[in-house]
């Protein structure tokens, strides 16, 4: 086992995009943030030194952190935050696998900046051919001219959902945001290769499309795990999601030698949004195309439209786990519970003196079974660890209440009690359950496609569907031979989707939606996974440097 260091110093950095400079807060004074690439079975030691006056954290996403949960990052669940000045190193392995994934800040809505990718290469080669020329990271975000700090307490005190300036490939809006176009992703490409494009959706609050003019994209992984290879003119990308595709370089170069690439949201919501497009180049190297910087014709790519559903659908619906006798698909068969959850946006009437910007001048939240999750002021896995789960701190018992009514559609918002509780209840398990959930929006205010991650556990979506799940009936349609492994679910608007994990990976677990602003808003849960019986499934002590509140 090799052991691989790096140093991460959370610092403010003058950025200027669409002509507008602000203090940016960034690792290592980039944006976006270093990328870590290791290989599979290595240990890796990330010092995070926070050169600033706030507080944050940082998460390994799609890590596994097998028996390391003090190494997760999400603040008040795994660890206290990393207070001004203070160090603290994550230390965990990269064992059993292999892909793309990336690091964030998992404090407030620092990630908007904070985040980059995380490589790991594989063991064994690729199992797809061809030979690989090179491999592109493009990591999707979402740039602010605004503070972000500022926009999430808007969102804390009920204002409605707020957009960014520009989305941006690689940090860079391109040249469709006024005053960007010389902040436009390039990428030099020889004709007649393959490239591994590693694509990553950081973005804060948006689900994207994402093409290539004139190339189509070979899907061969997500999430860091193996899929049945495809092609398709466009993906769909969640916030939280990652996905590999081979694109071949086999067109002829136009005279400029240039490909616009794009991505644009995939958005189902009633209220305002941001529907503007980012943009970058292919540029094909070789004798039709100078290589000094010519002006490309700015056609974007044919993206599906912004409320496409039948395109994202079919789109998921092809993404099945490789399942060969090298990469098996560990899809429990059997499950020893099946825990239904809403996810919902609701309602509350707006606290005193105060003037609410949600709906209807009220103010709003999220849930998973009308609990908005409410972070506690010691981490989670502390006090499990220490035995605090009795105390007033926690209450293990995530509520066990599944939705008396299925049917929301067509609620009136206004009438109806879209009231849900505030709490920081917890599911338990014990360790090795064979692990069932199904997350069902509910509806509520708007349908929307909540991606919901998982920390600690990678997991199979063995269904989804529209309308109300039925326990007497969608079982029987699972995919349990073949499901894809991810660790974020883009569940469907107005639907659901079931997913199975093995909760072997002892520890306290953050659940939530990837869009950071229903984060904000307590669409989140956490699980607790216990100590198993042998002594190498059980969770190891804290390390000593971790943070405390
Ligand atoms: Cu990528 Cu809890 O996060």
């Amino acid at each position: 086992t090799d052991t691989k260091r790096f140093h991460f110093n959370l610092e403010w950095e003058e950025v200027t995009r669409l002509c507008h400079t602000k203090s940016l807060l960034t690792v290592n004074g980039e944006y976006p943030g270093p990328t870590i690439a290791v290989h599979e079975g290595d240990r890796v030691e990330v010092k995070v030194t926070n050169r600033i006056t706030k507080n944050t954290t940082i998460h390994w996403h799609g890590i596994r952190q097998y028996r390391t949960a003090w190494a997760d990052g999400p603040a008040y669940i795994t660890q206290c935050p990393i207070k001004g000045g203070q160090t603290y190193t994550y230390n965990f392995s990269v064992a059993d696998q292999r892909g793309t994934l990336f690091w964030h800040a998992h404090f407030s809505w620092q990630r908007a900046s904070v985040h980059g990718a995380f490589i790991i290469y594989p063991r064994l080669p690729y199992p797809f051919s061809p030979k690989i020329e090179a491999e592109i990271p493009i990591i999707f975000g979402e740039w602010w001219n605004a503070d972000v700090d500022a926009v999430e307490g808007e969102m804390i005190y009920g204002g409605g959902p707020n957009s960014s300036d520009a989305y941006t490939i690689n940090g860079l809006p391109g040249p469709l945001y006024p005053c960007s176009a010389k902040d436009t992703f390039i990428q030099a490409v020889e004709p007649g290769k393959t490239y591994l494009l590693r694509i990553i959706n950081a973005a804060l609050n948006d689900e994207l499309f994402f093409a290539v003019a004139n190339h189509s994209l070979k899907v061969v992984e997500i999430d860091a795990a193996y899929t049945k290879p495809f092609s398709t003119p466009a993906i769909m990308i969640a916030p939280g999601q990652t996905t590999n595709v081979l694109l071949q370089t086999n067109r002829a170069p136009d005279p400029s030698g240039m490909f616009p690439m794009a991505a644009a949201p995939y958005l189902t919501s009633l209220f305002p949004f941001d529907n503007s497009t980012t943009l970058g180049f292919l540029k094909y190297k070789g004798p039709n195309s100078s290589d000094r910087r010519t002006e490309p014709s700015v056609v974007v790519p044919n993206l599906p439209k912004m409320t496409d559903t039948t395109f994202a659908t079919k789109f998921s619906d092809k993404l099945k786990s490789l399942a060969t006798p090298q990469y098996p698909c560990r899809v429990p068969k059997a499950i020893d519970r099946r825990v239904i959850t809403t996810i919902s946006l609701n309602l509350q009437d707006c606290p005193p003196n105060r003037t609410c910007k949600g709906y209807a001048g009220k103010q709003f939240f999220a849930s998973m079974n009308n609990q908005s999750f409410v972070r506690p002021l010691m981490s989670i896995l502390e006090g499990h660890y220490k035995n605090l789960t009795a105390s007033k701190m926690l209450s293990s018992t995530f509520p066990e209440r599944p939705p008396k009514v299925f049917n929301f559609t067509g609620v009136d918002p206004l009438t109806e009690n879209m009231n849900t509780e505030f709490g920081s209840k917890l599911l338990v398990v014990p360790f090795g359950t064979n692990l069932e959930i199904v997350l069902q929006d509910t509806s509520f205010l708007n349908a929307e496609n909540h991606p919901i991650h998982v920390h600690g556990h990678n997991f199979f979506i063995v269904g989804r569907g529209f309308g109300n799940y039925d326990a007497n009936v969608h079982p029987a349609g699972y995919n349990l031979v073949d499901p894809p492994e991810r660790n974020t679910v883009a569940v469907p608007a107005g639907g659901w989707a079931a997913i199975r994990l093995k909760a072997d990976n002892p520890g306290a677990w953050f659940i939530h939606c990837h869009l950071e602003e229903h984060t904000t808003w307590g669409l989140a849960m956490a699980f607790i996974v216990r100590n198993g019986p042998g002594p190498s499934q059980v969770l190891l002590p804290p390390p000593d440097d971790l943070p405390s509140c």
